[in-house]
Formats: structure tokens, sequence, C-alpha cells
């Protein structure tokens, strides 16, 4: 199987393609523009290390160019899309919204309009918990309404809207992942977890934490949503667009993550409390109810063993 996965220099898309490599016997097709919303070298290194695979190639494309992307789908019979490009970051959609139109919007039409055209049958692709905003019906399903609250979240609702029109009009299985704030081992460095431990490290760095420390995050490790992924490549349930929470249904409050990660580190950076962010969701919460019974038993890692990892990564990555 030939897979094409967008945003492969990413967080997501540089864990899963590793463990897609490692434990299958697909070919990968990386793509991503190494955009420089945080650490190039970051991303560089995550490519790197995917250049181990023989079974890995990687173009720096970017999904805007939708001529290079048709050079990608002529070159290679693409199986499968898997698209995690996108600008991400909540409070930088309030900055630079025209980023979130153009990468998540445009490019995702662009993608899922030249798989189309090159008869791609399945495409699985990125969506987020912040469309839920800020609901009080907890646990979020994802039965409910949602309720965009800015620009990033508003995208990721066209990408699910997108995907349903194209599901019917051509006959290709959708498959949208509700990511819930994602952590673990290659973090992404503008996420309150990286922060932290960057502020832990480096005591010239001031930690703000937003709203007091009033919010509370459903944590899912990366590995777990790697496991889920990977079985939603293989599976062959036969569906048109399905819609999943991809979370650990296991909220954490920032203030005990806190207390969790001083205590690995044995440090404690300076914290600069401040009001709730514009943009920012207090509480995410989500069920998993749906996927557990569409992929079959998933366990989800400990928040405690995630963290130790996590940290053990960082030490070891920065060099600390
Ligand atoms: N990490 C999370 O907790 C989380 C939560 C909810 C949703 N998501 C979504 O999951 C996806 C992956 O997130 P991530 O955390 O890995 O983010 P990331 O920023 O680490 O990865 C995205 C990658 O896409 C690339 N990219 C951006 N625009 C591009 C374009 N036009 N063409 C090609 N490449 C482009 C970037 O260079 C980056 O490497 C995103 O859609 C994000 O919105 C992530």
């Amino acid at each position: 199987m030939q897979i094409l996965i967008t945003g492969a220099a990413g967080f997501i898309g540089f864990n899963f393609t590793k463990y897609l490599l490692s434990t299958s016997d697909a070919t990968v097709v990386g793509i991503d523009s190494l955009n420089n919303y945080y650490s190039k070298k970051l991303k560089k290194d995550r490519v790197r290390e995917l250049s181990r695979y023989k079974k890995f190639s990687f173009f720096k494309i970017n999904i805007l160019n939708k001529k290079k992307l048709e050079k990608i789908f002529k070159l290679r019979k693409i199986d499968l899309v898997i698209n995690l490009a996108a600008q991400a970051g909540v409070r930088y959609s309030l900055e630079k919204p025209n980023e979130f139109v153009d990468n998540n919007i445009q490019g995702f039409y662009n993608l899922i309009d030249v798989a189309k055209k090159y008869k791609t049958k399945k495409i699985i692709y990125a969506s987020s918990s912040s469309i839920y905003g800020d609901s009080k019906k907890f646990p979020l399903n994802e039965a409910q309404n949602v309720m965009p609250k800015n620009i990033y979240a508003l995208s990721k609702k066209i990408n699910e809207e997108m995907a349903e029109v194209f599901s019917r009009q051509y006959n290709i299985t959708f498959i949208g992942l509700r990511f819930f704030t994602v952590y673990g081992e290659w973090g992404r460095p503008d996420m309150f977890m990286m922060k932290y431990l960057t502020s832990s490290y480096n005591q010239k760095i001031n930690f703000y934490l937003n709203n007091y420390g009033k919010h509370t995050r459903d944590f899912t490790y990366i590995s777990d949503v790697c496991k889920i992924m990977s079985k939603l490549v293989f599976i062959k349930k036969k569906i048109k667009h399905e819609i999943f929470n991809v979370c650990s249904n296991n909220p954490q409050k920032l203030t005990d993550i806190i207390k969790k990660i001083d205590f690995l580190t044995q440090k404690k950076p300076k914290l600069l409390k401040r009001k709730l962010q514009k943009a920012d969701v207090v509480k995410t919460h989500g069920t998993n109810k749906k996927i557990r019974s569409f992929v079959g038993k998933q366990n989800f890692t400990s928040i405690d063993h995630g963290l130790k990892n996590t940290v053990n990564w960082f030490k070891n990555y920065y060099k600390c």
C-alpha cells in the first residue's frame, strides 16, 4: 500500500509516519512545507529520522501548490491520503487568520481535489476538539452541535463539511479525526507541555499560565493516537464519511499536570499567571466510545507514563 502523508515533518505526522514504517509494509510518501511557525530544525530532525526507513521518501511541497501536488500523484499510485498538514495554534489564529484560511481551507481543498482526480479511494484528515467551542455538555460527543470559537476551529469545521460533500459526490471514503490535546515525544514547542518544560530547564524564560491555570484538557498520548490511526488505515469496514473524537476520556487540570512535571524534572519555572486568553476554550473532555467501538479494543496510556516518556525525550533531545 502506498500512503501519502501531508505534514510529515509535523508532530503527529512524524510520529505516525514512523509508527507505520516500523509496524507495517506500507510505503510512505511524506510531504511538508517545512514552514517556520516553530523550529525548522525540529522539523528537519524529524525528517532526518524518517529518512532512515527505505520505504519512506520526502518532498518539500506546500499543499497550496496544486501543480507540485499533482506531480506526486502522477509519479506514484497513492492508495490512501492522510492530511496532517495545517496551520495549527488557536492563539496564532487571532494574529494571522489568513494562514488558516489558506493552508487549512484552500490547502485541504487542493489536496482532496487532486486525490479525487487521481482516484484515491480513502482520505483520513485531521479535525480538532476545538471545533466544540465552549460547549458545556461533557463528555463531548461527535453527534452534538459544534460551535467554533476561532478561525482555526472554523477551518476544521469547513474541512469536515467539504469532506462530507466530496464523500457523497465522488464516492471517496473520508475519516475525520477530532484530536484532543495530543502530547508526547517530538511534541510541538508552541503547546503547553513543551513550553512548560522549556521554562523548567531555562529559568530565564517565564512561563505564562493562562486562565490562572483553571484550564482542563483531555490530554491524549501520541502513541495511542498512532495506534488508532494505524487501525483506521487498515480497517476493511465500508464507510462513506465518519468523524471520530480521538481522546483519552481522562481530563486533567493544568495545575495537576504542572505538579506532575515538577516532580519529574525536580524544577520549578517562574510562573506568571494571567487571565483567560481570547479564543481559548476552558475545558475539553471527549467521549471515545465511538472510536473504540469502531476500531476494537484500545487501551490508553496513563498520564503518568506518558509524561515520563515526554520529559525523558525532552531532556535527551534538548540536552538538559
Ligand atoms: N497536536 C494536537 O494536539 C492537535 C489537536 C487537534 C488537532 N490537531 C491537528 O492535527 C494536525 C497535525 O497537528 P500537529 O500537532 O502535528 O501540528 P504541526 O504544526 O506539528 O504539523 C503540521 C505540519 O504541517 C506543515 N504544513 C503547514 N501548512 C502546510 C502546507 N500548506 N503544505 C504542506 N505542509 C504544511 C507544517 O510545516 C507542519 O510540519 C493539524 O491539522 C492540527 O490542526 C492537532
